[in-house]
């Protein structure tokens, strides 16, 4: 953690995700050996069925999220695996791949002003241009005629959707945080958000269209509005929106999410740390982290909006789901508060059994929760005007686990389990902007830092990254439970469930342990994993393709690195595993200081982009880009000043093959 850096903003999750839930929920101390229970075997039939790809989806024929069939093989995997070492400041990929990088930190969306190394580029061009600190991405195919005039998706015409988490301020300004202006907050602002780039691929080479009707930056001051049970809620009004249903911007967006029905959703996740708060600080401000200082952004400085003396109900306009359509350059992105507020790590959607959104939610902090949305209407292939609803109307769930391999979803909705006036919660309005405090009403399990959650479109499995929590069983802190079993949890576990008769929708659910990190011979059980492959640690990105392949990626901390625990772990990196049989290959390994977060393949499997963020973080340095220890250039260097820039990579099979085949 950097927060004694003035020109850096030490805001990197792994710094800011460390809150202590408060609540006395209960858990469940006596259990540390989970059976493992081979309640997944029926993947194995489904994956079997791999040919037949996610029929629901490419009947579509708006179709931006649709998947073509998917090649055979399902689930496994063959690529030769990376070394961990030497550690090198590049994209390492397996034999016979390449990776190349489309797009980084400053280079234009559409047109406009090219990328400036030394930090000069104004606030205008960098609303122009690719944000800082890249996450979660999706690929939207354009559709394409194929043989009999049958609409498919394109897998070499697209927009390419990604999240703009934070900034360095250090690397963002050619003189860092000196001179602090409205300017600077501007620009601050303008690298936050949302990107959306069409891009196309050529033979074997792929390239961003500029210019581009498509095209766009959505930053922390674009226009969206407010739907759902807090829309217009007086918990919602400020002095510049009385009516609480027009809010500027979105921020701290990390993971993602895509629908169905062809739009991008985002996650607000450290939102807390951009307010300030000095004088008393309320239970409600304290629950989400709100704090008298915030994280080091100082927009509070210059944008009183963050100042929670003059607003005190701004922060009560972040922390919620974000759903835009990304080919509608104009489409105005709405926050969707029937999701519930809180650090929301990103928002995976799948269709029950009868049609109606399920939407998997993780709150990414120590001892936070696990989130579920089901719609009340139905996906309609018809009505998009319907589809662009779905996700205002319907019930949130939060999940308990318990011990004996059972989970439930218990419901937060006005007057049940509960959630009640007297006890806080007099309207559904007010469940959606306190959900934390709801949550422990109803006494969810406390989790170790709920991060991407990934559904097996084959099984309808679902699996969940926690990606650590060092403070689990210390001091006053919730001891293990069953479902976050180790002591000072350093490297974290991946738990998967299997919903009641395999409906997305259902109310119960049985769970086990897909896999602990850490290195099986570690002598401390904190750091111990149960790896069958390749070693890493703290997963966090977390994505199934067409093949039902687990793709997994890593945000070791810098801070852990520094304390020397990262032996044999290497750089961050990325992971293939076979979840019939618990093997899991590494294949990828990020340049210095970066963590891998993102990916997403073309629907045919043979084009994959991951992003890079944050290379060069790292305990030992700060973020001045003329400090001459600097661990990374990626991707310019060597040779340029050491500015790196976090980034996308396109992976190809040199054969044309499919990916991790
Ligand atoms: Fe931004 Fe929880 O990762
Ligand atoms: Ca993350
Ligand atoms: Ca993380």
């Amino acid at each position: 953690m950097k927060a004694n850096n003035a020109n850096l903003v030490a805001v990197h999750d792994d710094a800011e995700n460390l809150g202590s839930n408060p609540s006395t929920n209960p858990h469940f101390s006596d259990i540390l050996n989970v059976s493992r229970r081979n309640f997944i075997q029926r993947s194995a039939l489904a994956s079997a069925l791999g040919a037949v790809g996610v029929p629901m989806l490419s009947s579509f024929s708006r179709g931006a999220s649709a998947q073509s069939a998917a090649p055979l093989n399902a689930g496994g995997i063959s690529f030769k695996s990376v070394p961990m070492f030497p550690l090198r400041d590049q994209v390492v990929v397996p034999e016979g791949y390449e990776a190349k990088v489309l797009i980084a930190w400053g280079d234009p969306v559409s047109g406009g002003p090219a990328f400036k190394q030394d930090g000069s580029n104004s606030t205008a061009e960098q609303l122009q241009q690719w944000g800082m600190h890249n996450d979660g991405m999706h690929f939207f195919p354009f559709q394409r005629r194929a043989f009999g005039g049958v609409s498919l998706p394109s897998s070499s015409h697209g927009l390419l959707v990604s999240n703009h988490e934070y900034v360095d301020h250090g690397l963002l300004f050619k003189d860092g945080a000196a001179n602090w202006s409205a300017d600077k907050v501007a620009k601050s602002q303008a690298a936050h958000g949302i990107g959306v780039v069409e891009i196309k691929r050529n033979n074997d080479e792929w390239a961003v269209v500029r210019p581009s009707r498509y095209g766009r930056r959505l930053t922390a001051n674009s226009p969206m509005q407010v739907s759902g049970p807090a829309a217009g809620s007086s918990l919602l009004s400020t002095g510049a929106d009385p009516s609480g249903t027009r809010v500027l911007g979105t921020i701290n967006n990390c993971s993602h999410g895509h629908t169905p029905w062809g739009t991008f959703l985002t996650g607000e996740e450290n939102f807390n740390g951009y307010f300030v708060s000095p004088g008393t600080i309320t239970s409600d401000q304290r629950r989400y982290g709100i704090s008298a200082s915030g994280a080091g952004y100082r927009w509070h400085e210059f944008d009183t909006r963050f100042d929670a003396r003059v607003e005190p109900n701004e922060s009560n306009r972040f922390g919620y789901v974000v759903e835009f359509d990304p080919f509608d350059p104009s489409s105005v992105p709405v926050k969707r508060t029937a999701l519930g507020r809180f650090k929301h790590e990103g928002a995976t959607v799948t269709l029950a059994k009868d049609g109606r959104a399920v939407v998997y939610l993780g709150d990414d902090e120590r001892f936070e929760y696990v989130y579920k949305f089901v719609s009340t209407g139905r996906f309609n292939p018809n009505d998009q005007a319907a589809n662009m609803r779905l996700l205002d109307s319907g019930i949130l769930y939060v999940a308990k686990f318990n011990a004996d391999g059972g989970g439930e979803w218990i419901e937060l909705s006005a007057g049940k389990n509960g959630l009640v006036a007297a006890a806080g919660f007099p309207d559904q309005a007010s469940i959606c902007v306190r959900t934390r405090q709801a949550a422990d009403v109803v006494g969810a399990t406390k989790m170790d830092r709920p991060e991407w959650i990934a559904v097996n479109a084959f099984s309808k499995d679902v699996y969940l990254t926690l990606t650590n929590n060092a403070n689990r069983g210390i001091g006053i802190n919730a001891s293990t439970d069953a479902a976050n079993r180790r002591v000072n949890n350093t490297f974290g576990h991946i738990v998967r469930w299997a919903e009641a008769g395999n409906d997305s929708a259902s109310l119960s659910f049985r769970w086990n342990i897909f896999v602990e990190a850490g290195d099986p011979a570690n002598p401390d059980v904190a750091k111990r994993g149960n790896i069958k492959g390749d070693l890493f640690g703290s997963p966090d990105g977390l994505w199934f393709d067409q093949r039902g392949v687990l793709w997994i990626q890593t945000d070791v901390s810098t801070s852990t690195l520094g304390r020397g625990d990262y032996v044999n772990l290497g750089n961050n990196q990325m992971l293939a595993a076979d979840v019939r049989t618990g093997e899991i290959r590494r294949f990828l390994t990020g340049p210095n200081g970066c963590e891998v977060t993102g990916v997403i393949t073309t629907p045919d499997g043979r084009t994959m982009f991951v992003n890079l963020q944050h290379p060069g973080e790292s305990p030992s340095e700060n973020s001045d880009p003329n400090n001459t220890t600097a661990i990374s250039s990626w991707p310019d260097g060597p040779g340029k000043a050491g500015r790196p820039r976090s980034g996308t990579v396109v992976i190809r099979r040199l054969d044309g093959g499919i990916i991790g085949t």
